[in-house]
């Protein structure tokens, strides 16, 4: 009897654990949310991923911080949004972000052909949401 009852729970068990590690996917897609409302999903993963650690309000990196702030983006007004947009255009179209110095250690920090294609796009106005 005991024993019929160990197997199923074995794979309740699993199941539950499979779900639980999933989960951490979820949670970081709600923060961006947070972060940022009005950025497309697609553009949002992107900075999550490869700028948002450099350029946040706790950040530890003082002069990324201090030229960009994803956390205060999120809060300005419209026209400074746009400001910030063509800069970080003008930035990437010169290959300048992430840093190369920081690329040494951390290659896979490198925005990819289609990260780079997204930010640029979206950084130049033309936002094509995929929420
Ligand atoms: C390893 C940390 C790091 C990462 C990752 C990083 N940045 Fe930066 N970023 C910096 C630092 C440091 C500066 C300041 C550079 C300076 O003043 O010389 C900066 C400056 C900038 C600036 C301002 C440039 C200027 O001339 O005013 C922009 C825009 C920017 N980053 C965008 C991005 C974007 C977009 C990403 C993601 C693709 C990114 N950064 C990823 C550290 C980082």
């Amino acid at each position: 009897m005991k024993k019929s009852f160990l197997l199923p729970t074995l794979a309740i068990l699993g199941l539950l654990f499979i779900q639980g590690t999933s989960k951490t996917d979820a949670v970081s897609e709600y923060e961006l949310h947070a972060l940022a409302p009005d950025m497309p999903a697609n553009v949002k993963a992107v900075v999550e991923q490869k700028c948002y650690g450099c350029h946040n309000a706790e950040s530890k990196n003082e002069k990324g911080k201090a030229k960009l702030d994803w956390d205060a983006f999120e809060a300005t007004k419209k026209s400074k949004q746009l400001a910030t947009m063509a800069k970080i255009n003008e930035t990437l179209s010169k290959g300048e972000m992430p840093p190369a110095k920081f690329l040494e250690n951390k290659p896979e920090g490198k925005l990819s052909e289609s990260d780079l294609a997204t930010l640029m796009e979206w950084s130049a106005g033309k936002k094509k949401s995929k929420e």
